[in-house]
């Protein structure tokens, strides 16, 4: 079997005092969607910086396409597209002149600059808005034309580091859409995220990253399952809800979320251990009937937050 298309193995990264990468892993399989979770500070942005031949790890070692980005930086830079997390179009110039600088830094020849930019342009919705100066797109325009410029070289391996963040729904659904037909052509991708629900659509595999590396990896289901299932409960009288949440809690030996206003509980019920029934009877029997009882998965928020405090209890 051939190894994952980008491989990084321990890596380490320290800026001064700051301890941005500390043996990080990951593993992506070629064509594939790889999704890099992690909060603010967590080394996203610097493991990509890393993959992508910007930056060198401390200790440790990567290899896209077996080559290691370190030795064979020049032969990565031929695989790979980025798109960073803040957006390097120039305002000054329209879509289409972006596009063909971009394929001239790239070293394609002024036609063939111009082909591409052309070909790019139409195939993902700016073919529009083109001829205008960037100064006036939109930030979701914005984000699709940087996208767009990672691709002039029809990269392998494709990285996106939040490539949605402080998006408006609607544009981050035209960028979700964008690395799906990439996808679909076979492009390797690897994205960096701070929403769950993004790696949740997109990602065929998830890597939660904190404080520098991976504290827990698998599809967004696989993850989701291993914290178990939840029953949410709706109390009719939403007074009651402290002395249920208590009473759920020591019933399920776990934490329950409480929302008091709205008289709502959420319940871990991992490993089957409790079932619906038996909180059912249990509030029953300290007589606070519930207008409405449900068995769910956990939301990847859930899961990130088990997660997170897990791996601040073992530092
Ligand atoms: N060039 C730099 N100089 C100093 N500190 C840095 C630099 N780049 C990143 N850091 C620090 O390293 C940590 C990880 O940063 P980063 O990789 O940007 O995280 P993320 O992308 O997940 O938000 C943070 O604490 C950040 O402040
Ligand atoms: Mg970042």
């Amino acid at each position: 079997m051939s190894e994952p298309i980008v491989v990084a193995e321990g890596l380490h990264k320290r800026f001064g005092d700051t301890h941005a990468l500390r043996g990080l892993d990951l593993a992506v399989p070629a064509g594939t969607v790889c999704g890099v979770l992690g909060p603010n500070g967590a080394g996203k942005t610097t493991a990509v910086r890393i993959l992508a031949t910007l930056a060198d790890p401390d200790a440790g070692h990567a290899r896209i396409g077996g080559h290691d980005v370190v030795r064979d930086a020049d032969r990565v830079r031929a695989m790979i597209g980025l798109a960073g997390q803040y957006a390097a179009v120039d305002e000054k110039l329209t879509g289409r002149g972006n596009l063909r600088m971009f394929g001239r830094l790239y070293h394609l020849s002024r036609r063939d600059a111009r082909r591409r930019a052309d070909e790019l342009l139409d195939r993902f919705g700016l073919a529009e808005a083109a001829d205008r100066r960037v100064a006036g797109y939109s930030g979701g325009m914005r984000r699709r034309l940087d996208l767009v410029a990672s691709l002039i070289l029809r990269p392998r391996v494709l990285f996106l580091d939040e490539p949605t963040t402080g998006l408006d729904p609607r544009s981050r659904g035209e960028i979700w859409d964008a690395v799906r037909e990439l996808v679909a052509e076979g492009t390797t991708v690897l994205l960096t995220t701070q929403y769950l629900e993004e790696a949740d659509r997109l990602a065929d595999d998830v890597a939660v990253v904190d404080h520098g590396r991976v504290i827990a990896t698998g599809t967004p289901d696989r993850l989701k399952a291993a914290i178990g299932d939840r029953v949410d409960v709706v109390l009719e009288d939403a007074s009651l809800t402290v002395r249920a949440a208590d009473v759920l809690a020591r019933m399920a030996g776990a934490e329950t979320a409480a929302d008091p206003a709205a008289g709502r509980i959420s319940v871990p019920v991992a490993g089957g251990a409790v079932r619906l029934a038996d909180v059912v009877r249990e509030l029953d029997r300290a007589g606070m009937a519930p207008a409405d009882v449900s068995l769910r998965r956990p939301t990847l928020d859930e899961v990130f937050l088990r997660l997170t405090d897990r791996a601040k209890e073992t530092v």
